[in-house]
């Protein structure tokens, strides 16, 4: 009999603890399909594989030492919903480490327009490639996938790891690595081009008690918080680190509000959050946005509305949700804005004046997207004793 995804529901339904090993090997990631897969070991790791592959792709001789790390591997990149950022950086990251990529990006081209299933479209998928990346309007669709390869390997038949690049309004656990490392990178605090000294010393003249790292920090969430997968997955990773504060603002609607089960993970894991309606909103006479370390940007997703939300919204007035220059006065002054992009041309959440600003980390978050997806990819392919090999070699430490 033919598999159907609805076979794999019983597995998709139990609580995500008990199925996280399945996901696993040997202390490294197996499949990425989960945000909560990436636990503070192995964002740590990531990190640092990311750090070296940006030293390393300096020079030509780097560059060439790293092509060669994974120029044996193949890579499938199945992209059935509109992406630029992820698509792209998959394969540039994909291209720095020398594997080859190929690309199917709408089904009306591929076998399912002949009523293949997609299972089968992904076992087929298997044969020809080392990995398949993926992003899918279906929620659970990349898991139902990561089950079929388990499947397959316990039957001792080929089997690939399976990425989540973006699955449903559910989970993007790649946009949570690259947005934590470049959370990481910024608050390292590192002196700008042409200033002197110790810039947190400097900061803590001001804002007494910041510290270097993720931890101890309060971040702002702002946007479709309901329908946005980014968030979604960037606030459960955060979980991780100790003593963060969240903030939640969006338009006063059910589907865009922070949902329950996000609700529910930040009670577990002990975060302390609140939500408000506006960026203008105060905490305790204060206004939010001068207690806050790190704002993340998100735009309307208005391709998800249905015409009851289109009424609704547009009778709203949404400019409490937009970054004008008078409210980025009242950030912190080392606060990194970040946007997981597109932003809304038309709404312009965060107008273009912004881009000029130091704080404004949009572009470069999402050129980070390409060091730590080849992070990523050098650890799911276990080659990172390899690519430390390389460093030494480069540069002996
Ligand atoms: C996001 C997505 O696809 O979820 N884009 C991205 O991957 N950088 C965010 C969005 O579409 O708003």
């Amino acid at each position: 009999m033919l598999l159907d995804l609805s076979d794999f529901l019983p597995r998709q339904s139990r609580p995500l603890r008990v199925k996280m090993d399945e996901f696993q090997r040997e202390g490294r990631l197996k499949h990425l399909i989960f945000a909560s897969q990436l636990e503070l070991e192995h964002l740590n790791r990531l990190q640092r594989l990311a750090d070296i592959i940006r030293q390393l792709s300096k020079t030509k001789k780097g560059s060439d030492a790293l092509r060669s790390l994974l120029s044996h591997k193949r890579a499938m990149l199945y992209f059935t919903q509109p992406s630029t950022r992820t698509f792209l950086s998959f394969m540039a990251a994909c291209q720095i480490l020398g594997l080859t990529c190929n690309e199917v990006r709408d089904p009306a081209t591929s076998s399912e327009m002949k009523r293949e299933s997609p299972l089968d479209s992904i076992r087929m998928f298997s044969s020809y490639f080392d990995v398949i990346i993926m992003r899918s309007p279906e929620a659970g669709f990349s898991e139902c996938c990561a089950y079929l390869m388990n499947d397959l390997e316990s039957q001792e038949k080929r089997s690939v790891p399976i990425i989540n690049a973006g699955s449903g309004s559910e989970e993007h656990p790649t946009q949570a690595l690259l947005d934590v490392y470049t959370i990481q990178r910024t608050f390292q605090f590192d002196s700008t081009a042409g200033t002197t000294g110790n810039r947190l010393a400097e900061l803590n003249k001001k804002y007494s008690g910041l510290t270097t790292g993720l931890s101890n920090k309060t971040y702002l969430f702002c946007g479709d918080l309901g329908r946005g997968r980014t968030v979604r997955s960037l606030a459960t990773t955060l979980t991780n680190y100790r003593n963060i504060r969240m903030f939640f603002v969006s338009p006063n609607h059910e589907k865009l509000r922070l949902d329950s089960a996000l609700r529910k993970r930040l009670e577990v894991a002990n975060v302390e959050f609140h939500e408000f309606d506006s960026l203008d909103a105060t905490l305790q006479g204060q206004d939010i946005l001068s207690l806050t370390d790190c704002l993340y940007m998100t735009r309307i997703q208005i391709e998800h509305n249905t015409s009851a939300d289109t009424a609704a919204l547009n009778e709203m007035d949404l400019s409490p949700f937009h970054l004008s220059p008078t409210r980025l006065e009242k950030l912190r002054e080392y606060a990194p804005i970040l946007h997981p992009f597109p932003r809304d041309s038309v709404v312009q959440e965060i107008p273009t004046i912004i881009d000029a600003d130091p704080r404004a980390m949009y572009f470069r978050q999402a050129r980070n997207g390409m060091w730590a997806r080849a992070a990523l990819l050098v650890h799911m392919f276990n080659v990172a004793d390899q690519l430390l090999f390389l460093h030494n070699d480069f540069y002996g430490n």
